[in-house]
Order: structure tokens, then sequence, then C-alpha cells
């Protein structure tokens, strides 16, 4: 028996049954002595039975909507008890979610979205619809925490059109008295934990795109995501992809350069493709608090990498956020979500794996000609269109990221869009490589 069959069966049955034993217990209460109580009696079971059926009418949607969730993609056999199959089906054949080689029915990647008390989720789930090219291989599951009812009605006026699903531990989450301030990125952690083991433990998904309720994406996110997932399967030297350049600013991104990749060894995060066996690595060891840092370290990335667009796949519009709108003013509010379609899918993006891109990467680098900051900004470099700047120690590095308005933040020694210690940007039409020397040691977790 085919299984969305198999489950509506179980649902209908369910729903008999519990009718049958409400009509039998109905019928079996003693009668009221008079006609005046015998009215009132009468009314108050019709009203009665009327709730009863309406909660009927709800474990019905639940069932079929569990059950539309669970042909897209059938859970694991250790997925949680919430949809685990009744006893009696548990045998029947489970279609496998992994297509075939020779299958060209699509991967389903689920959109995880983290929303919390703000109801401007609405513009993050909006722009997420409007480009959706399948509700069957994107399904969004909006996971809220904080339980502001504001935000939920604007996230159930979306209707079978996405999933709900409620982060239920809203207390304290124990921290050290000196981390009080800092209670809403342990509130995140403890969010961002709950809803991927949702995501991959009790749905079973193999891959999803995590993206939190204050960004929107640009017209080609699916697409762009769509061809890039077989490249994290494929290379063991990827563990994401994400859809934010942290340069993604007008000034510093080559203006037609919609199609253009890297590979990056700075976690970016918002917007971002991860598989289920990378949430199996680390959620034993998920922290506390500051989940996106704890991700950058050594132990965590293990020296791997994540691609990045060129052009933002993603904008953030969250000013008022856990952390201050300061970031936000300075600097988030200038990077630029990409307009110009790409048809990924349909381009050849095997250059973007490991042993291809690496020595190309560093010839690119490496031959390209070496000039001085300062000769950069005046404009005073003679041909060529990229340029090599070279920095040795952190304070020159970060001197000369400022000078051209890159990011001069390093997490776990690592700079923003670093990839092999290169930061790679535009100036005035120019590609410049902020690299360190040729005989670069690799990174140094203490620069910060
Ligand atoms: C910053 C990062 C964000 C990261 C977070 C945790 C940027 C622009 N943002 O958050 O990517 O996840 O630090 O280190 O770099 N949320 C909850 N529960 C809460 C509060 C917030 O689930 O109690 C959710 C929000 O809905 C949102 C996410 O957590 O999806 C981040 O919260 P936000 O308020 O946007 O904080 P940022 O400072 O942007
Ligand atoms: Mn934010």
């Amino acid at each position: 028996m085919p299984r969305k069959v198999s489950v509506a069966a179980w649902g209908a049955a369910l729903f008999i049954s519990w009718n049958a034993i409400l009509l039998l217990y109905l019928m079996s209460r003693p009668k009221g002595p008079d006609a005046t109580d015998l009215t009132a009696h009468v009314i108050r079971l019709a009203e009665e039975a009327e709730t009863e059926l309406e909660k009927q009418k709800g474990l019905l949607e639940q069932i079929h909507h569990y059950s539309g969730l669970l042909k897209r993609h059938p859970p694991r056999p250790n997925a949680a008890r919430g949809l685990e199959l009744p006893q009696r089906l548990a045998n029947v054949s489970i279609p496998s979610p992994t297509p075939l080689a020779s299958d060209p029915e699509p991967m389903v990647i689920p959109i995880l979205v983290v929303a919390c008390d703000r109801p401007s989720v609405r513009k993050c789930l909006d722009s997420l619809l409007k480009y959706r090219p399948s509700a069957e291989q994107f399904p969004i599951i909006v996971s809220q925490d904080c339980g502001h009812a504001e935000t939920a009605r604007t996230i159930d006026s979306y209707g079978d059109a996405i999933t709900h699903i409620n982060q239920p531990d809203l207390s304290e989450v124990p921290a050290p008295p000196e981390h009080r301030k800092f209670q809403g990125y342990y509130k995140i952690s403890r969010h961002y934990r709950w809803a991927l083991n949702q995501i991959f433990r009790v749905l079973g998904y193999k891959a999803a795109i995590v993206v939190e309720d204050d960004l929107e994406v640009a017209p080609d996110f699916y697409e762009y995501f769509s061809a890039t997932h077989s490249l994290l399967r494929k290379d063991p030297t990827l563990w994401c992809v994400s859809a934010w350049n942290d340069n993604g600013k007008e000034n510093l991104v080559e203006p037609k350069g919609s199609s253009i990749l890297h590979r990056s060894d700075f976690f970016p995060g918002l917007g971002w493709l991860l598989l289920r066996e990378l949430w199996e690595e680390l959620e034993p060891k998920w922290p506390a608090a500051f989940w996106d840092d704890w991700v950058r370290r050594p132990e965590q990335r293990l020296g791997r990498a994540c691609l990045r667009p060129e052009l933002p796949r993603t904008r953030t519009f969250g000013r008022k956020g856990v952390s201050q709108g300061q970031f936000f003013d300075q600097h988030l509010r200038f990077i630029k979500l990409n307009q110009d379609p790409v048809s990924f899918t349909k381009m050849d993006l095997s250059y973007l794996l490991k042993e291809k891109y690496d020595p190309w990467f560093l010839g690119q680098v490496y031959e390209a000609p070496k000039a001085r900051a300062e000769e950069v900004l005046q404009g005073q470099v003679p041909g060529g269109r990229t340029v090599r700047v070279e920095y040795s120690t952190r304070d020159t590095f970060k001197a000369m990221a400022r000078s051209f308005g890159v990011m001069d933040d390093l997490k776990s020694g690592v700079a923003r869009v670093a990839y092999k210690g290169v930061v790679t940007f535009t100036h005035r039409g120019r590609r410049v490589f902020l690299a360190p020397p040729k005989d670069w040691a690799g990174y140094d977790p203490s620069w910060s």
C-alpha cells in the first residue's frame, strides 16, 4: 500500500473509531428527569459533540499534514516518537529518501526559518515564497522560539504554504552570572539545536537551508542552492554553502559578477545549506551560546570550507536584534542583494571542487603582480586587472583591510571571506587579493 494512502487510511480508521466511542459514551449517559432539563441536556450534548468534531478535524488535518511531509520525505527508522508509524505499518516498505543516480527526482531540501518575536518575518517568508520553484522540493518550515503571539499569527496566516513548529522550552537558559546580558545568545543556541534536531532527526531530512527571520532572499536563491548541493555532497572538504558575502557591498564586488562563486574558510552563515551528516557530527557537542563563533573554531571546522557567492543571495533587514544595531548601521545594511538571476544548474561548477580550485586559485593570487596598498588605493598600479597586496602580521592585515573598506575582524584567526588566508574583493574595478606571503603556514587562531 502506498504510504500516503496507508497513513490516510490509518487516520480515517482512527477518526471513525473515535466517533463510535464518543457516540457510545454519549448514549450511555444518564437521562435528565424532566422536559426543560432534557432540552438543556440535548443542547449540551450537541455542543460537546461539536467540540469533539472540531478536535477530530484538527487531528485529521494534522495527519494529512504529516502524511504530506512523510510522503515527501519519510523519517529514518530511528526518527523520534512523535512521527513513528503505528506498529502494524512498521514493516511496510518505505521508499528510499535518496533518489537513485538515475532518478530524475530532485532532492528535497527544506528551508528552516528561525523565528522568535518579530512579525517582520513576513518579509522573509514573502521573498522565500515568491521565488520558490516547487513546494515539494523546498518545504518551508518555520521554527518559532519565544512564544510571541503576534509573530505566531503572522506565521499561521500563510496556511498550508508553510509549516509552523514551536520550540517548547521557553524558560531562561542557565548561564554564568557574567553572561546574563548574553541570555539572547543562549536562547538562540538552544533554539538552533532543537530546530535542527526536528529537521534531521524527527523529520529525517538529509539536507536543509537555514534562514533567519530577518533575511530576505534573491530571485536565484533556490537555483544557487540546487546547483551547489551536489558539490557539497561530492567534496568532503566542503561543509556548507552560504548565500552570504561578508564584503558584499557595491564597491567591493564585481558589478557583473553574479555568476562568480568562491570557496571560503570563514563560515558565513546567514542563509546556509548543511547536510545531515554535519548536524550529526556537531549536535552532541553543540554549545550553550554563541553557536556561530563556536562553529568557526578549528576543532569544529577541521580545515573545511564553505562556498559563497560574489554577490549575496540574502540580505538582512534586522536592525533590531540580539546584537547591537550599530553593526547593522555601519555595515550590514550596505550589503547588496543580487538582482540578476543566474542559471547555476545549467553551469558546470566542478571548478569549485578542491582539487581543481586550489591550484587555480593559488595561481591567480601568486601570479598576480604585487603592489603596495597605497599604490592600489591611489590608482597608481599600471595595467593588469588583478593585483596582490601582501600582509604578514595581524596589524598590517587590519590596517589594510580598513583602508579598502573590507571587514577587518577575525574569528579563530580567519578573516571574513578568507580562503587560504586570502581576502578577495574589488577596488575601483580591479580584483584585489589581500594575501599572506606565499610560504604562509596557515591560520593563527590567536589573531583576533
Ligand atoms: C547574530 C547573527 C546570527 C546568529 C546569532 C547567534 C548576524 C547578522 N547575525 O544574531 O546569524 O545566529 O548572532 O550568534 O551576524 N532568536 C531565537 N530566540 C531568541 C532570540 C532570537 O530563536 O530568543 C532567533 C531570531 O529569530 C533570529 C536569530 O535567532 O532568527 C538571530 O537573532 P537576531 O535577533 O537577528 O540576532 P543577531 O544579532 O542578528
Ligand atoms: Mn539578525
